[in-house]
C-alpha cells in the first residue's frame, strides 16, 4: 500500500509499519495504511474478555436482524467496546468466535472505522483529521498544538488518563474542515485554535 506524502511525516510512534493483513489464531494482527499502522494489543486481563449470557442473547438478536451472521459484526464490536472500553486482541477474537468469522475479517472492520478503539484511550479522546482538506485548513497546526501542550503523540494517553490523541484519516466533513472528533459523541467542524482552546478549557483539560 502506498505511503501518502504530505510534507509531514505522520509518524505514530509505531516501529512496525509492515503490511500484514492477516491474522491466524493466537497471532497479533497487523495492518498498515501508510500513515497509520494498526495492530491488536493484548488485554491486561484476558480472562475478563468474555460475554455474559445476557450479552450472548443480545448478539443473537443482532444476528437475527440480518440475512448473514457476519453482517452483525459492527453491532457486536460496538457492544464489545462499550463493555471493555477498547478492542484488544482477545476482544477481536471473542467477536470473531461469536459470529463464526475469521479474526482478520473482524479486525478489518475494526481497523477501518475510527470509532472503534484499537488501544486504550483517555477519558476524552481527540481524533484530529489531517487529511487533505483538513491539512490545507490548518489540521496539523491543531494536531501539533495538542501534541505540544500535553506532551503526547499519536495514540498516546496523558499520564493522568484524562486525554488521548489520534491523528485521523478523513472524518467525512471535508467541506467544514478542519474537523475534530471527540470520543464517539461529538464532532467539531470548522475548528480553529481559539475554538480548540475553548473546548479544552471547558473540558477541564
Ligand atoms: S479531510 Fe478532514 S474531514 Fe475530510
Amino acid at each position: 500500500m502506498a505511503t501518502p506524502t504530505n510534507g509531514h511525516n505522520g509518524s505514530n510512534g509505531h516501529a512496525d509499519n509492515s503490511n500484514h493483513g492477516h491474522g491466524s489464531h493466537g497471532d497479533s494482527i497487523k495492518l498498515s495504511s501508510g500513515l497509520q499502522a494498526f495492530e491488536t494489543l493484548p488485554a491486561p486481563n484476558p480472562a475478563e474478555i468474555v460475554f455474559t449470557g445476557e450479552e450472548e442473547t443480545q448478539i443473537k438478536k443482532y444476528v437475527a436482524l440480518y440475512p448473514e451472521k457476519k453482517a452483525a459484526v459492527m453491532r457486536v464490536l460496538w457492544l464489545a467496546q462499550e463493555k471493555f472500553g477498547w478492542l484488544s486482541e482477545e476482544t477481536i477474537r471473542l467477536v470473531a468466535k461469536s459470529l463464526s468469522m475469521p479474526e482478520a475479517d473482524v479486525f478489518g472492520v475494526a481497523s477501518f472505522y475510527t470509532m472503534y478503539f484499537k488501544k486504550p484511550v483517555g477519558k476524552t479522546h481527540l481524533a484530529v483529521c489531517t487529511n487533505i482538506s483538513c491539512m490545507l485548513c490548518g489540521g496539523y497546526e491543531l494536531y501539533d498544538y495538542i501534541k505540544a501542550t500535553y506532551h503526547i503523540g499519536n495514540g498516546d494517553i496523558t499520564p493522568d488518563g484524562k486525554l488521548s490523541l489520534e491523528e485521523a484519516e478523513c472524518l467525512g466533513s471535508c467541506g467544514t474542515a478542519p474537523m475534530l472528533q471527540v470520543g464517539n459523541d461529538a464532532f467539531i467542524e470548522n475548528l480553529t485554535l481559539d475554538k480548540l482552546k475553548t473546548f479544552l478549557k471547558e473540558r477541564g483539560l
